[in-house]
């Protein structure tokens, strides 16, 4: 598994800082309000996992899957919701927690379909974010950290369902997808 990696980008320390952070960061935020976190399938649950650990307050968890990729290595246009949350989400201030930012789609059509739904707020938090990819008009309001325009695997994000398992999140070597 390590073999097919081309260099670490986030090693495990960064990313259980970045957990420990954006999790206190979070706890200031939210404090008071009825906080309903939604992880994103699948690619968000380590990240979800530990940060979480971090939010010192009162919350519930949930998760919506949205249509992947399939095994290529771009997102289509074409996104379907494969499990929904509730919906009904009046008095709830919404979390939602993703891996990548990368075109923006996926999340874009997420956030427009819960946006009807009566909560008090809706916010973004990702791990991981690609600006330089950008299509759809969606920020993140948390941010990890940036990355360069590749194509990166591990701590929850795969190729073709694979290296989700990977402690750190790293750059998979070209000729495992150009192959
Ligand atoms: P978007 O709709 O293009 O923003 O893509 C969203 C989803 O594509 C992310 O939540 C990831 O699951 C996946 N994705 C985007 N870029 C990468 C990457 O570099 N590695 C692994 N998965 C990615
Ligand atoms: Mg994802």
């Amino acid at each position: 598994m390590h073999e097919d990696i081309e260099r670490i980008l986030v090693t495990e320390e960064e990313l259980s800082a970045i957990a420990k952070k954006l999790g206190e960061q979070i706890t200031r935020d939210f404090a008071g309000k009825k906080l309903l976190v939604i992880g994103v399938l699948k690619g968000s649950i380590y990240f979800l996992t530990d940060l979480s650990r971090y939010i010192d307050l009162p919350c519930t968890i949930d998760f919506i899957q949205a249509s992947s990729y399939g095994s290529g290595t771009v997102s289509s246009n074409n996104i379907k919701i494969i499990k929904d949350v509730a919906d009904d989400l009046t008095g709830f201030d919404v979390l939602l927690v993703e891996d990548i930012l990368d075109t923006g789609r996926t999340l874009k059509h997420i956030v427009d379909m819960l946006s009807n739904r009566n909560a008090n707020s809706i916010s973004i938090i990702t791990l991981l974010d690609k600006p330089a990819r950008r299509v759809a008009d969606i920020s993140a309001d948390y941010v990890g950290v940036d990355v360069p325009n590749e194509f990166v695997v591990g701590y929850g994000l795969d190729y073709d369902q694979f290296y989700r398992n990977l402690p750190y999140i790293g750059v998979l070597k070209e000729e495992i997808y150009n192959s």
